[in-house]
């Protein structure tokens, strides 16, 4: 799907940084004279923006976890089709805080295992996967604390505790064995540069 240009996705737990090493390694790649899209999921484009709203706002029981499916998936759909196709067709880097891994974690793991519908829907609906995903590496108590942070409105997911995101830390790691060919994992639970340093090094060696 990436033509010229190259798919890259952070995936990790909430906390674990990746919104901001997306942000530096976009800083970093502009400088060395790339044309770069940062973009994230839920959202990217402006119906997927507006679905976020729905899905990270609200009462935590607002949606069934088949119809939560449906909504990440349209808008996945939607900024596949209007933001992340068309500048990866212009040859353009695409970094996305967030792409399909969450799904398969946070939607297949969360209320039971439905990690075969997250799929089915996946195959049907988007069926692709970034070039190189970046897992941030983080435990869950420090990630938490790092989140519970930023106070804001988005917080359906931010209280699901600990032991479910133990278990969705552990989904990260068996996802990157699975996809061994397209995961990075990387220790996030470092200073923010030594983290950035590893991004980078994963990264240039995949760009075209
Ligand atoms: P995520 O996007 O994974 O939820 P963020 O990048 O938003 O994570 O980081 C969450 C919070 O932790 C932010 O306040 C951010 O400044 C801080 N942070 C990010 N990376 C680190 C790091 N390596 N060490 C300490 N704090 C960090
Ligand atoms: P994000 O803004 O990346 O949160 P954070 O910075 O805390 O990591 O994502 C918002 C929340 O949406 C996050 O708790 C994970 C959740 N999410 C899903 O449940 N399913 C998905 O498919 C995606 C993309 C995100």
């Amino acid at each position: 799907m990436s033509e010229g240009g190259l798919f890259i996705s952070f995936e990790g737990i909430d906390g674990s940084g990746k919104s901001t090493q997306a942000r530096l390694l976009a800083e970093h790649l502009r400088k060395t004279g790339r044309d770069v899209v940062l973009t994230r999921e839920p959202g990217g484009s402006p119906g997927a923006e507006e679905i976020r709203a729905l899905v990270l706002q609200g009462d935590p029981d607002r949606w069934s976890a088949e119809t939560e499916i449906l909504l990440f998936t349209a808008a996945r759909r939607d900024h596949l089709e209007r933001t992340i196709r068309p500048a990866l067709a212009a040859g353009k880097v695409v970094i996305c805080d967030r792409f399909a891994d969450s799904t398969r974690m946070y939607q297949g793991l969360s209320r039971g295992n439905l990690r075969a519908t997250v799929d089915a829907l996946h195959d049907l609906m988007i069926g692709v996967e970034p070039d190189l995903t970046v897992l941030i590496d983080m435990n869950p108590k420090d990630g938490l604390s790092r989140a519970l942070g930023r106070n804001g409105v988005e917080e359906r997911f931010e209280e699901f505790g600990e032991e479910l995101q133990e278990a969705m830390r552990a989904g990260f790691l068996d996802l990157a064995r699975e996809y061994a060919d397209r995961f990075v994992a990387i220790d996030g639970a470092r200073d923010v540069d030594a983290v950035a340093e590893d991004v980078m090094a994963a990264v240039a060696a995949r760009l075209p």
